[in-house]
């Protein structure tokens, strides 16, 4: 019997599990049914909702874990994005100089924003195993790296513009 992974349901911004931050697992809450569970519904609710990016906030749990993962050959990045789970995620920027490019997130839906963010950075933290790893990235998957360990901090992409003149409605920008 197979059973259907579980999409959740993605908190928007005023629930405070998305203010509040969250807490690191050690490698044995890790081997956990219930965290290899949750870490499979965050996959399946990043394509169910076409995100790029899930963190534990977003599906109501207050842990430093985020998923991420783009199929090869979108507009956006080409060459996609490897399906990656990360918990205890710490960023190491590898350049100074900020790009901005426009960002969108789950728990605000419907709005854009330009957003700067660094070009190149090293992240390490467990993988799903639990297994500590090492890995740069560069250019939008760097941004991804960014976005979602801000979720994990208890930011949102908003906090992060420069101001709020380029926000703007998904579908208005679309008709431009
Ligand atoms: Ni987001």
């Amino acid at each position: 019997m197979t059973v259907k992974t579980a999409v959740r349901k993605v908190t928007r911004l005023g629930n405070p599990v998305l203010r509040n931050g969250t807490r690191p697992l050690s490698p044995d809450e890790i081997a956990e049914p219930s965290v290899q569970r949750l870490i499979d519904e965050m996959f399946a609710t990043m394509d169910e909702y076409c995100g790029v990016g899930v963190a534990a906030p977003q599906v109501d749990q207050p842990l430093a874990l985020f998923v991420m993962g783009l199929p090869a050959g979108t507009e956006r990045h080409p060459e996609g994005i490897e399906l990656t789970a990360v918990f205890n995620p710490k960023v190491h920027f590898l350049d100074t100089e900020l790009e901005s490019d426009w960002e969108g997130c789950l728990s605000v839906p419907g709005l854009r924003g330009q957003v700067p963010r660094h070009r190149k950075l090293e992240l390490s933290g467990l993988d799903r195993e639990g297994v500590a790893f090492t890995r740069i990235y560069e250019g939008f998957p760097a941004r991804v790296v960014q976005h979602e360990t801000d979720h994990l901090m208890g930011k949102v992409y908003l906090d992060r513009m420069s101001g709020l003149a380029t926000l703007a409605f998904t579908d208005e920008l679309a008709r431009r």
